[in-house]
């Protein structure tokens, strides 16, 4: 029995997948503060021309350049497995596949638009990027991408998680980053939030705004963002494309696909290529997981609302808990964001992807079974995909169904053992959902027309 399916680098996509070519209604435009779509021009300021366009195409295909093709070659493809010794242990009649994202040298999928978005930027003369980050998953990637091609970054990194994940800034200063706890007294948006909460644990949403402010008021400077926008999820697409060549090798189809979703980009990423068959008329399942304490799609309003926490963004229709919702401080620091993505969103409220929100504790009890079974130990992001697949799959114990399970392994968790750590202490808890904070959130949406 194949265990792990493995392509050439010949079999590397040559193109990104656009999801907006087979969506029944054209994604819904970001809006200004005028209440109008927004055109390229409000975005020149601090995103490249060539990611603006990406940004807005309705193209089904879109040309990987040859030198972003070379750059991710480093670690693509990467291998999909065949989880055997995972379904021994549950005993379930389900194929279980994943695909590991954490063979890159950042440790997760994020470098995949890294590096194109870097590429972009150093072929339009940009050489600083500022750039917010969660877990440090996306920060150290960009740094390593601002390595490769030339670009100083720096990173708004979330103050909780610069306090838990102390190595992920080493590794960002290692490949030449510079990194400041988010708030920081560095921008107006930092210091508007210590005025009001001196001990904020930061969020997404408000690192975002001191990226966003930085790269606004400087001319050397662009802003690149980690998940969230069509360009990111675009660039994405190569984990479902190959996903598909490694599934046709062994004659298999998925039944189901999970995956972890904060932004939306590992999601989008491995989901939407399958989206193009099911769109087609294909039955397949497409599952967001997130975590119940931040229950962004099964819990937000699908409505216009800014990206980050003081809103310097356009107005974004998405599913929101609010841009002033900072969620508790879990370990899985990349999905701690208040919105997600349009494209996703937008899919969720059509009703043609499925979300599923899991508990922090039933997370890490999926993440410590993947580990002692197959091995690799998850980053908490990334259990919430495991324990989805796992609870199919032992659905599958009850029915007796053969269904193929496929998992977007998205990340490793070395960098998150102090996480690990303290489950195994039993320090670890769920938190109930803040309902009344959501109520008092959603209270401040943006008004829009
Ligand atoms: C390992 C890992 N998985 C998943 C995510 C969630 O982000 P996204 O929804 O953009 O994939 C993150 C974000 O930092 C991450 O680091």
């Amino acid at each position: 029995m194949r265990t792990k399916i493995l392509l050439k680098e010949a079999d590397l996509p040559t193109h990104w997948y656009n999801v907006a070519a087979d969506m029944p209604n054209p994604p819904a435009p970001p809006l200004g503060p005028d209440g109008n779509p927004v055109g390229p021009d409000a975005l020149s300021a601090i995103f490249p021309e060539a990611l603006i366009e990406q940004e807005m195409s309705a193209e089904r295909w879109i040309k990987i350049p040859d030198p972003v093709r070379e750059a991710i070659d480093m670690w693509r493809p990467s291998p999909l497995f065949r989880a055997h010794r995972l379904e021994a242990a549950l005993g379930t009649p389900a194929r279980i596949y994943y695909k590991n994202e954490a063979v890159s040298p950042a440790g997760s999928h994020k470098p995949n638009t890294a590096l194109a978005q870097a590429w972009y930027n150093q072929q339009e003369g940009v050489h600083r990027l500022a750039t917010e980050t969660g877990a440090g998953q996306w920060g150290s990637s960009l740094a390593l991408a601002g390595q490769l091609f030339g670009i100083d970054v720096r990173v708004y990194m979330v103050k909780i998680s610069y306090q838990q994940k102390p190595y992920r800034r080493s590794m960002m200063e290692t490949w030449g980053a510079e990194v400041f706890a988010s708030p920081t007294d560095m921008t107006e948006a930092g210091r508007g939030v210590l005025a009001e909460h001196p001990d904020s644990p930061g969020s997404l949403g408000i690192a975002i705004s001191e990226a966003v402010e930085e790269a606004a008021s400087r001319d050397d400077t662009n802003y690149a963002l980690g998940s969230v926008l069509n360009h990111v999820l675009l660039h994405q697409t190569v984990i479902g494309l190959e996903v598909k060549k490694q599934l046709a090798l062994v004659d298999d189809y998925p039944d189901e696909v999970h995956a972890p979703c904060g932004g939306g980009s590992n999601f989008g990423g491995v989901a939407f290529p399958f989206f193009a068959d099911k769109a087609a008329g294909k039955d397949i399942r497409l599952v967001a997981v997130e975590p119940a304490s931040c229950p962004t799609l099964t819990k937000g309003a699908y409505a216009y609302d800014f990206g980050d926490s003081v809103g310097l963004t356009p107005l974004m229709k998405m599913h929101t808990l609010g841009h002033e919702f900072v969620p508790p401080g879990i370990h899985a620091g990349g999905l701690r964001y208040h919105g997600d993505s349009p494209l996703v969103s937008q899919l969720h409220h059509e009703g043609l992807i499925d979300a599923v929100a899991i508990p922090q504790l039933e997370t890490f009890e999926a993440g410590v079974l993947f580990s002692r079974t197959e091995g690799i130990i998850p980053a908490p992001e990334s259990c919430h995909a495991i324990a989805s697949a796992i609870c199919s799959a032992r659905q599958c114990v009850e029915t007796g169904e053969s269904k193929a399970i496929l998992f977007n392994l998205s990340g490793h968790g070395h960098f998150d053992m102090a996480a690990y750590d303290r489950y195994f202490k039993g320090e670890l808890h769920d938190y109930a959902f803040p309902e009344e904070e959501l109520k008092a959130s959603l209270g401040h949406l943006p008004r829009v027309g």
